[in-house]
């Protein structure tokens, strides 16, 4: 075997447009047996496995992936790790959810020793998943982002991460201030952004918990370091809406406090969007700020069904990517997210189709991250990142897919039916991370 080339043999399927906006399927790449060949964290060849099989360097071995779909890392563009132990807590709300569950985990991520453990978990879990790529919040802790990027690291998973920014309306144990938030954030910043395949993102939670002093210190940091990214929450619940309009009765609406604080623009990424206006899109649109779509959080906490249809308006498009949110999100499995985004799309009038879904964890979500020269499709030079599709993952699916007649139809079926038990491999950087057929979970 030749040191440091893997090549892979088997179906694949990537984007090369937006199926929002590309009609005739001119936007997808298919080869019914294509050869990809990775070397040095990238990919060096994709194509035609007859026709690029003179370019396998000799002795190199080729895995070959029969009954399966080789496609481009899922991408989730808004998760927070530190929510792992709560996911599926029963009961209420977003407000109510937050307080009873979510800042009760996160005090624990005082300790460096948790957040190490639950970032091994969470790391697993993506892989397992086919994610190889997140936008993530850590805690208030700088620790627990010290926690996530080392354990990232060790895989060299790029992942997007930052210590979230709260000096109000939390517990006590999980506020920190202006001052402190911003000096914290920045020296995370400087350690983590661009190192390896790690990218720093500053991570005010949501306009509620934090101060205008402290919205304006984020927004100053950003500033300062503007290839970082943004993140926060917004219009999420109808609750939360009306909260923002009482704390800052000053804003025009929810969007405008992250825009009067310099908070939109591109590598900012809104999670949900839900109740966004008219005149709200047309400014994430024009500020380049993308929305993070969230389908199972949304439905587990009641908040709404976002419609991704209208955010791609041709008109004014808004860059969107899926998102599972976990813990508020009920799966890592960005099949099952697109399950529920096609559902949540029915609701809204709209039947998803499957190129929709998959672009928007895949290419698209690259797209809503400034990142799709970098990760998100099959293509020679980018990112080696790659997750294997086992077509035929339960007997159900197996079964399903014999009356089964279009490619599209078995993305369908897939997003439909399918979960982490579909992951047959994983490739991180041309590294093979996770084979479903070798790996036992608590061997990670
Ligand atoms: N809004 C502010 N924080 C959160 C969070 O942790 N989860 C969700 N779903 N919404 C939020
Ligand atoms: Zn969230």
């Amino acid at each position: 075997m030749t040191a440091g080339i893997k090549a892979i043999r088997g179906a694949a399927l990537t984007f090369t447009g937006n199926p929002f906006q590309v009609e005739d399927e001119q936007f997808v790449r298919h080869e019914s047996d294509a050869l990809i060949i990775m070397e040095g964290g990238v990919i060096t060849a994709f194509g035609d496995y007859a026709a690029t099989r003179d370019r396998l360097p000799a002795g190199t071995e080729v895995t070959t992936y029969t009954d399966a779909l080789i496609l481009p890392g899922f991408i989730d563009t808004h998760v927070h790790y530190s929510q792992t132990q709560i996911i599926g807590a029963h009961g209420k709300q977003l407000i109510d959810w937050l307080s009873n569950y979510a800042y009760i985990a996160e005090q624990q991520f005082s300790s460096l020793e948790h957040g190490r453990e639950v970032a091994k978990v969470f790391l697993r879990e993506c892989v397992r998943a086919g994610t190889t790529t997140a936008m993530v919040y850590c805690t208030v802790y700088p620790q627990s982002v010290d926690a996530f990027f080392e354990e990232a690291e060790k895989i060299n998973v790029r992942m997007i991460a930052g210590k979230v920014l709260m000096d109000r309306h939390a517990p006590p144990a999980l506020l920190d201030t202006p001052r402190t938030g911003y000096d914290d954030s920045k020296a995370l910043l400087q350690k983590w952004h661009k190192r390896g395949r790690q990218l720093y993102c500053i991570t005010p939670r949501f306009a509620p918990t934090s101060s205008p002093e402290q919205m304006e210190m984020a927004g100053a940091l950003w500033k300062e370091y503007p290839d970082a990214y943004l993140q926060s929450h917004v219009s999420e619940h109808r609750d939360e809406v009306a909260a923002v309009r009482r704390l800052f009765p000053e804003r025009s609406g929810y969007l405008d406090v992250y825009d009067h604080y310099g908070q939109l623009g591109p590598r900012s990424v809104l999670g949900h969007g839900i109740h966004l206006t008219e005149s709200e899109l047309a400014r994430c649109h024009e500020t380049g700020t993308a929305i993070a779509h969230c389908p199972t959080s949304n439905l587990f906490l009641g908040s709404g069904c976002l419609n991704v249809d209208n955010l791609q308006r041709a008109d004014r498009p808004v860059r969107v990517g899926l998102a599972t949110d976990l813990g508020a999100g009920t799966s890592f499995s960005q099949l099952q997210t697109m399950n529920e985004a096609y559902k949540v799309a029915q609701l809204n009038g709209n039947a998803l189709s499957a190129w929709h879904a998959y672009y928007m964890a895949t290419r698209g979500a690259a797209n809503a991250l400034y990142l799709d020269d970098t990760i998100g499709s099959i293509e020679e030079n980018l990112e080696a990142d790659l997750m294997v599709l086992d077509l035929r993952s339960t007997p159900l699916i197996e079964y399903r897919m014999r009356y089964c007649k279009s490619l599209e139809e078995s993305l369908f079926i897939q997003m439909t039916l399918a979960d982490d038990r579909a992951t047959r491999a994983t490739y991180v950087a041309g590294e093979l991370v996770y084979d479903r057929d070798r790996d036992q979970p608590h061997s990670f």
